[in-house]
């Protein structure tokens, strides 16, 4: 069976930082602590006055067809996925196509173009949609590009304020990739849940406590549904495990209950029995809110021994690194905390080809999917190639005022468009005005 997979990938950050424990903080009137230690971040990424989803996707995806000596011609199929569109029709991949149009001599008329849409979810839906086409032998020997790019913005004084961001990742799936092959079983978790939305309106409405309540409810779903397949799993069977990551302190709840639920019946549950007594089991108790009371105190005795906090720190960790810089980006987070991982693997030498990562999707409204990603020999040409550092490095940092104003210029229902931008445009699309019908123009900028 042919393999499937990401052949290569691209990050491209919003181009302002604002860093939270600085400058975030103080406005609020609060402890930068709740921001660095509490969610673990310490900046949010914005887009400049040019940047939109479009130029974002369109930079981003540019980048991996040059690097990758990539022609319109080689590319059968152009999804996007976002949760921050402007149009309820025309699709941002067309928008997408006509930007890298502008740069190559050919076109991308005969690309299947989409846009998908599940909350957070929707760029690994993305991903699955790719590989169902490829397998299905309706490639005809060409690639798939699957862009996630959002500006993940809440309303101002929004508890979710703290966790905004935005950014794109490129990803090319292919037959016989060079990066990450993709497991064709997956567990799913999905139910209809109102824990966040935007019904038609531009900043979301969030329960942010029951969303995460939320999150953890279906992750839990989707690992059973996901071990039904795969068999019974051990922590050790991955070299990392990528989560969603709306902001780290979430990763943290996710991954301790995952490691409790795959310790379950094991040795490890029975090695730790000494130190924390074992799992409680639903037929010891008499009612479900004692086994439930019982449940958590087992799983804040089980967060603090060596075992689980090793495990943290080789497994979960790693895969935090951007997001702490650059806060939620929706449909590309799962994508950069699978960036974050493989990028510490290359700065500590870990051989990784052959091993496995377990990948932890999450969209709200919601829905939970897991799957397994093996990584193929030219992992570390593909990960050398990324210029995140440097594109973070580069990034203008913002005053609290100016963040006002760059907020007001994503907002859809203010007319700010009079700011000026930060950073000076150079080698990248820009968001240049509005065409007659309503249009987003854009232009590539030399
Ligand atoms: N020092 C150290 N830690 C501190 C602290 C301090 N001074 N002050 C607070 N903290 C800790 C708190 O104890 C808390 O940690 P725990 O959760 O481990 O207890 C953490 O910092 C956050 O503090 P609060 O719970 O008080 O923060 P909040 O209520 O202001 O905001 C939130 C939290 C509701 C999740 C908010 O960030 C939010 O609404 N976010 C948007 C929704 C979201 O991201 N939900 C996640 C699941 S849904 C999803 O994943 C989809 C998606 O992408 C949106």
């Amino acid at each position: 069976m042919v393999t499937v997979g990401i052949d290569a990938l691209e990050i491209h950050t919003g181009k302002l930082a604002l860093d939270l424990g600085e400058t975030f903080a103080p406005a609020q009137g609060e402890d930068p602590d709740k921001y660095r230690k509490g969610l673990g971040l310490y900046a949010s990424s914005f887009p400049d006055a040019h940047e939109d989803i479009v130029t974002m996707g369109a930079n981003a995806a540019y980048r991996l067809l040059k690097r990758k000596g990539l022609e319109p011609a080689d590319i059968g199929r152009i999804d996007v996925a976002t949760e921050s569109a402007f149009d309820n029709s025309k699709p941002v991949s067309t928008y997408i196509a006509g930007c890298l149009e502008q740069v190559f001599d050919s076109n991308f008329h005969h690309a299947n173009k989409g846009e998908r849409k599940f909350a957070c979810i929707a760029g690994t839906q993305s991903l699955d949609d790719a590989y169902n086409w490829i397998r299905a032998g309706r490639n005809r020997g060409r690639s798939a590009l699957v862009i996630a790019t959002d500006t993940a913005l809440y309303a101002r004084g929004d508890a979710g304020e703290a966790t905004q961001g935005a950014g794109a990742v490129a990803m090319l799936i292919s037959e016989d990739p060079s990066l990450l092959e993709l497991s064709p079983e997956q567990g799913f978790g999905s139910a209809d849940e109102t824990d966040f939305l935007k019904p038609n309106q531009q900043f979301p409405s969030v329960d942010g406590k029951r969303s995460v309540q939320v999150y953890l409810a279906r992750m839990r779903e989707a690992l059973s549904d996901f071990e039904s397949v795969s068999g019974s799993m051990h922590p050790d069977d991955f070299a990392y495990v990528p989560f969603h990551t709306p902001f780290p302190g979430m990763v943290r709840k996710a991954a301790l209950l995952g490691y409790r639920h795959i310790i379950r019946e094991t040795p490890i549950e029975a090695e730790l029995a000494s130190e924390i007594g074992r799992q409680p089991r639903p037929e010891a108790f008499d009612d479900e809110s004692t086994y439930l009371d019982a449940v958590r105190e087992y799983t804040d005795e089980l967060k603090t021994t060596d075992r689980y906090q090793q495990w943290y720190e080789a497994t979960i960790e790693p895969t935090l690194s951007i997001s702490r810089s650059v806060g939620n980006w929706y449909t590309g987070s799962v994508h950069i905390a699978r960036a974050s991982a493989l990028k510490h693997a290359r700065e500590t030498d870990r051989q990784l080809t052959g091993k496995r990562l377990l990948v932890a999707s999450y969209g709200s409204g919601a829905q939970a999917e897991i799957h397994a990603e093996t990584v193929q020999s030219g992992w570390q040409e593909e990960i050398e190639s990324l210029t995140i550092d440097e594109q973070l490095d580069m990034r203008h940092d913002i005053s609290f005022e100016e963040y006002e104003r760059i907020h007001d210029v994503h907002n859809h229902d203010l007319s700010a468009s009079d700011v000026d931008s930060f950073t000076e445009p150079a080698d990248e699309f820009i968001f240049d005005g509005w065409g007659e019908m309503g249009e987003r123009q854009y232009t590539y900028v030399e």
